[in-house]
């Protein structure tokens, strides 16, 4: 799993579809503090904690499990000099833990909620390690309309993987938080999102034919690709959501 991820998203600086335009844009949102401490969890390549810290005074934690991504983020992070105010971390985010109390101003995850068992246990996991008014990002996918089975059968996806847009927001506001923000990905973005694998994975195959994997590397980039021409492209949506802990002010 992690080589075939490795080498489908080799061509990626951000894992998911927001581009830099509107990755940009959620940033200018954040507003952190000097010395403001962030942590993100499943980090990938670490360009988000990387521009972040290029934005603000900050230091930063990442946290990812693969050992081919964790690689690809250290190289990122020395490259931009940023060793002295990025740590990254190969763990598993569900077994790590943060200092105790909540001491973070930011906690993000962007497109690894499964490490939470979901969009709510993310949501409930990083507000209880921010301070009070301290921020909350998550990257989450989203219906945006409902998923034809036969999508579900071939992507192996349940339609309970998420909710619509407004459920995603609301699943925050019912815990008590308060939404800042969000950037939408459109077409354009998954396009490149998913284009970006489909070479990847074509240009792996061509330089490595002697790889016994890369039959069934092709076999599942080619599915993934049908399944998100066919029907992805039209019913699944991406979103960065912004959230305030709040400091007991409910309305
Ligand atoms: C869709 S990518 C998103 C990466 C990054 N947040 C970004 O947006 O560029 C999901 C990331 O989660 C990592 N991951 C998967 N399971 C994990 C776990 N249990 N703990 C930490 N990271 C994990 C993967 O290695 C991958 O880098």
């Amino acid at each position: 799993m992690w080589k075939y991820y490795g080498i489908t998203h080799s061509d990626h600086t951000v894992m998911n579809p927001t581009n830099l335009s509107k990755t940009r844009e959620i940033i200018e949102c954040l507003r952190l503090p000097d010395n403001g401490r962030v942590l993100d969890v499943a980090c990938g390549k670490a360009e988000f904690l990387c521009l972040v810290a290029e934005r603000y005074e900050v230091t930063g934690t990442g946290l990812d499990l693969s050992p081919f991504t964790i690689e690809e983020a250290r190289r990122n992070v020395a490259a931009r000099g940023l060793k002295g105010r990025i740590e990254l971390l190969h763990v598993d985010g569900g077994k790590y833990e943060p200092d105790p109390g909540a001491t973070l101003d930011l906690a993000s995850c962007i497109g690894g909620s499964w490490v939470y068992h979901g969009h709510k246990g993310t949501l409930e996991a990083l507000s209880g390690m921010v301070k009070p008014g301290g921020l909350v990002l998550v990257g989450e996918p989203f219906w945006r309309t409902e998923p034809e089975p036969d999508y579900l059968k071939l992507t192996g996806q349940d339609a309970g993987l998420c909710g619509t847009h407004g459920a995603n927001v609301r699943t925050g506001v019912d815990l008590g938080l308060s939404l800042l923000y969000t950037v939408v990905s459109n077409e354009d973005d998954w396009d490149r999102y998913e284009g970006l694998q489909w070479q990847a994975a074509e240009r792996y195959a061509v330089d490595h034919p002697d790889d016994p994997d890369v039959k069934p590397l092709l076999q599942t980039s080619r599915d993934s690709r049908d399944a998100y021409l066919r029907w992805g492209r039209d019913c699944l949506g991406w979103a960065m959501y912004l959230f305030r802990k709040t400091r007991g002010i409910r309305p």
